[in-house]
This record gives C-alpha cells, structure tokens and sequence, in this order.
C-alpha cells in the first residue's frame, strides 16, 4: 500500500527519492516523507499530504546528501498528519526508518519500551519498531544490522522497511516480510523501491527481495540474508521488462483515461502468441505443465479481491460453460480463513493485477498447503503472487497506474477465457463454439475502437448524472459481473453509492428504490434480451432513469430508456470486454464533472498489501 524508496550513490539523493515517491503515490497518498544523512545527523522532512506539499517544504528547508529514503503513506495505525507520516526517528535519532505493513504486536512492544522511559511522538505501529531498533542497538550494543534482525526476529506483523543509522551512515538496510521490495542495480548505486517504477529510469537490472530476506546495502556492493538464520542468499538479477513511457501519462489527463484507451492494446497482448487463429488454437506456456492436473481436477476455485474478483466471475461462467467443470469464485480475504473443502484435486487460480494483494496472496498460500495446485493470473512480473504459485498465465497488459482497475480487468478476462478455451479444446468439449469464440477474438482490437466512439455520448450523459447520489447497476448473465464492476468504479472514483444486481434479483428488494432520483444502468446484450427488457420495463414504469448499454440493434431500447448507448456485438462468452467499456468511461467522466481526483480516489491505495 504505502510506496517505499531509498537510494545510495553519488546523484543527487532527495531528487531521486522525490521522483521515485511521485512514481508511486498511486499506492498511497495520505502523507509523505524524506530522510537523508547529511554528512553529520539524520534529517527528516515529513508532511501530511501528497509529495507535492513534501516538495515545497524541501524547497524551503533543502536536505542533501549521498543515502536516504522516502515514503508515501496509507495510514493503517494513527490518522494522516504530520507527526504519524513515515519516516519516523528514534528517540536518540540514530535511526530513521519507513514502512510499509502493519507491526500487529505494536501494542505490547509500546508498552514495554515505554515502560523503559521510551516516549513516543506519533500513533503509529512504525515508530515502535525503529524505537525497539534503537532499544536494542543501545541494550545489546550491537551493530546496525544484528539490532534490525534482532527487532525482526520479535515483531509479528508484516513489514517491508529501509533503515538508516547515524552510526553506520554507508548503509541502507532493507527487510521484506509480506510487503514487497525491490533493488535496484546501478553502476556504484543501488536503489530500493516497493515496486520497480521509481528504479526504471536509472536501471533495467533488479533483484527481488523474498519473504523474511533482508539486504545490507552500500554504495559498492550488497547482500541478501535471511532473517533468521542470516545466511548469505545468492540472488537471480532480473530484468525490467517494459518501457519508462508506459508509466508516465502520455498526452492523457489522467492515468485512469489512458489505460481505458489502451485497451486495443492491452488485450491484443493478452492473446499475442497464444490464441493461433490459423490453426485455431489456444496455447498457454505457463501452463503446459500442469494440464494434465488442471484437466483432472474435481473442481476449480478462483481466488481474488475487488475488480479482480470480478473478471473471476466471469471466468468462472465461461469455464463452466466451456469445460463443464465446477469452478466456485471465492473474496480471498474469505476464503483464507474458511473452512472449505480443498485437496490434492482442486486447482486454485489466484487472479491480481498487482500481485501483491495481502487476501489473495494468504489464500493461495492456504490452498498450497491443502495440496491444491495454484496458479496465477497476474500482471506484475515478478510479484509474490507470480512468483508464489506452482505456475501461471501473465496477462500482459502493460503498467496499470490509476488506482482504479480498467486494462487489467479486460484482460484478466481475456485470459480466464483463454484458459477456459485450452481446457475445452484439450477435453474436446464444445468445439464449434471454441472456434466461434477464437474467430471473434481476431475483432475485438476494432470493436473495442468502435465502442470509443460513444466516448463522447457517454461524456454527456455523464454531465447529466454528475449530482447523482445513488446507481443500480442491473445485468443477466455475463452482464451480472460486469455490473459489479460498472458499480465499483463508479463508486471508487465519484463517491456516489453504486449498487450492481442480477437484473431480476431487482423486484426482490432493490426495485423498493425506484423513483425519478433513481438512475438504472441496464447491460442488454442479445442473450437474455427480452428477459431484461421487462425488467427495463419495470423501471420505466417506475419513473426511474434509464440509461441501456446494447449491442442489440433495436428500437426497443430507445423507447424506455432516456440514453442508449450502441456497442458491437460479439459472442456472448467475451461480451464483457465490450460491455465493460462504456461502464468505465461514464464512471470516469462522471468524477471528472464531479472535480474528483480521478487516478488518486480518496481513501483507496492501488495495491492492498495489508489485511
Ligand atoms: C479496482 O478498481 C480496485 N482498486 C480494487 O478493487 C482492486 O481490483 C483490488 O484491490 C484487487 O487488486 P489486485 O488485482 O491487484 O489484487
């Protein structure tokens, strides 16, 4: 959640870490934070607020120097202001240290350290752990990094921090326990980041911290341990695999805006050397392994949280629709703490666009236990989801930067289908509609630039709902997920109440509400079309206000409805790639006209890595 960035070298330290901290505030931006050595002391300069305010209190009190750290915050313990904002200093200010987690036996560790005279200046979890650092240091008169581990080896939680110690001011000091890092490798300086966006500019060659490793840093060299047996770990150096352009906004206002135009793209690439439409064919090399385990399996269990939940509805209508399989979609953050039948037979698919989401990330760890076999749907290369399951398909949808989800959620969709058409054709299930399916593919790239073509539609019905306060979302089958989704982002980036609903589940409590305030979204496409044009109908009579997103082309739509918005037709097991379209580009002008921070929505971090 919170974004992490230290650097040792010889540029210029605080405009690293700045630029870095810009790159990735779409984690968190409640406050932010800096801490150099400066030659003589640690210096701090921290503010409630995003990077920009940080920016203007360093331009009035610069700090300088060749090592330092900084962090963008998302408050879990102690509300956003100035003296809770990371870094934080221990009570001698002998170290600094930022955080990303949550240090669950804060309290007792609080009150043992205060017991011993400690006083603290802020409400959070953080500040207890660079005070029990420094506890310990003094104690046990130990050296930087045997006082960090020897702090690890005690807090229950999760971390992923950098140090920094006035004692030893040639070493950055970085630990990972269920929140991500990554180190970046320079010519004679090293950079860490929670993710790999502030490390981009500078170099493509990485190393990604694992679960409870810790590495000592200096400008000409660096190791990795493990915490508790503090073994030196031979580390793979990884490689960056896309471009600095796509994390920067290209001409767009908005991050958010960008990836919904970049959907052509993002889900060609999705197929790309996977879906053969010559020989129509599907091939997954992630996979090849584990067919034979997947094809066996009594069941299927698709494992996600919000957005990406969504698209694993959706997957499992296709795969059970396909492959004939029972495919059960489980919230992660349920799933890893209910008893449910798992073995040796089930497969379980986790779907994350960040791979680094806390549920998901548990709930694949409890299926491997149970003898299930995981795998991931992931878009971050590298993430501990990735990296953690037995094997997996990427998506590929490129960097996905506004914290509300749009490219990836297509294609995490596009994939769950092409798994769904592999297993089918491996199994020889249903094959004249495997190939109906494969041929449509090969127009999704234009129908998708068909549906922007409403953009501007779709602009002006947004005007006329900006003061809104409430949204029914209604849908039928595949529609049903997408009008869970359509309903997320509407409420994610406007702050209006939105609700998504099986069309007909409607007369069975949510049509109570129905009146002229009320605004219905309907997703019509051909299946089950007369079915929801009675429940347009009952709407209509009702007063209430009806926009219809269609791929029919039909008359009746316009007649009960206040806007129509048309979109290509394509086969119903990939119509919400289509269907979804619209729903995000009427959520986005909706905030627009609202005046709300689109890519930065109050509240929300891009990605969850706590509970
Ligand atoms: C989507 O718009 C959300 N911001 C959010 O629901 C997101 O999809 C969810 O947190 C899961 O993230 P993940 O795909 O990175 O695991």
């Amino acid at each position: 959640m919170c974004g992490i960035v230290g650097y040792i070298g010889s540029r210029n330290t605080t405009e690293i870490i700045i630029k870095g901290l810009q790159r990735l505030e779409y984690r968190g931006y409640d406050s932010a934070g800096i801490s150099v050595f400066d030659g003589e002391n640690l210096s701090l300069v921290k503010c409630k607020g995003k990077v920009k305010e940080l920016k203007n209190l360093l331009n009035s009190s610069p700090v300088n120097g060749n090592i330092g750290m900084g962090h963008t915050r998302w408050a879990t313990h102690g509300e956003p202001n100035d003296a809770n904002a990371h870094p934080h200093m221990s009570s001698s200010g002998l170290f600094t240290l930022i955080h990303n987690g949550i240090i669950e036996n804060y309290y007792s560790i609080r009150k043992f350290l205060t017991g011993k005279g400690i006083e603290f200046v802020s409400d959070t979890d953080t500040e207890v752990l660079v005070q029990f650092i420094e506890y310990l240091y003094l104690k046990n008169n130990l050296s930087f990094a045997e006082a960090v581990r020897s702090a690890l080896q005690k807090v229950v939680g999760a971390y992923g921090i950098v140090v920094l110690c006035k004692d030893e001011p040639d070493k950055l000091i970085a630990a990972r326990h269920g929140s991500p890092l990554v180190l970046g490798i320079g010519e004679g300086e090293y950079f860490l980041a929670s993710d790999t966006s502030p490390i981009i500019e500078y170099t493509r060659k990485i190393v990604y911290l694992d679960e409870n490793e810790m590495t000592i840093i200096k400008s000409d060299s660096y190791e990795v341990r493990n915490i508790e047996e503090y073994k030196v770990i031979s580390k793979e150096i990884q490689n960056i695999d896309y471009d600095l352009e796509q994390i920067e906004k290209g001409g767009y206002e908005h991050f958010m805006l960008k990836e919904i135009y970049e959907q052509p793209t993002s889900v060609y690439e999705s197929t790309r050397g996977r879906i053969d439409l010559k020989k129509m064919t599907v091939k997954l090399g992630g996979i090849e392994n584990w067919l034979t385990r997947i094809l066996d399996a009594n069941q299927i269990v698709i494992t996600a949280c919000g957005t990406s939940w969504h698209a694993a509805q959706i997957g499992s209508y296709i795969i059970e629709e396909l492959v004939n399989i029972t495919v059960k979609v489980e919230y992660a953050s349920e799933f890893r703490y209910r008893e449910t039948p798992i073995d040796n037979n089930t497969v379980v698919f986790a779907i994350s666009q960040s791979g680094e989401t806390a549920d998901t990330l548990a709930a694949i760890r409890k299926a491997r236990t149970m003898g299930a076999l995981s795998v991931g749907i992931v878009n971050v290369v590298g993430s501990s989801i990735a990296r953690e399951t037995d094997c997996g398909v990427y998506i590929h949808a490129g960097p996905e930067i506004g914290v509300a989800s749009t490219k990836a959620f297509t294609s995490q969709v596009t994939v769950l289908t092409e798994i769904a058409l592999l297993l089918a054709q491996k199994k020889k299930l249903n094959c004249k509609m495997v190939k109906d399916i494969i041929r449509d593919f090969s127009t999704i790239t234009e129908k998708i630039e068909k549906v922007f073509k409403q953009a501007d539609k779709i602009k002006n019905i947004a005007k006329d709902f900006a003061t809104s306060n409430n949204f029914l979302y209604l849908g039928r089958g595949y529609q049903f997920p997408v009008a869970l989704e359509g309903a997320l982002k509407l409420k994610e980036i406007s702050y209006i109440h939105a609700e998504g609903y099986p069309a007909a589940e409607m007369k069975h409590g949510p049509i109570a509400l129905i009146d002229e305030n009320m605004p219905v979204l309907f997703i019509v496409t051909q299946r089950g079309f007369d079915k929801i044009m009675s429940n347009i109908q009952e709407v209509n009579a009702r007063g209430g206000r009806i926009i219809i997103i269609t791929s029919v082309d039909t008359k009746r739509c316009d007649e009960y409805s206040d806007h129509v918005i048309k979109i290509p037709a394509i086969h119903h097991c990939i119509s919400p790639i289509l269907t979804t379209i619209p729903t995000q580009l009427l959520a986005y002008y909706i905030a627009v006209e609202r005046g709300c921070n689109v890519d930065q929505p109050r509240n929300l971090a891009k990605s969850v890595t706590v509970e």
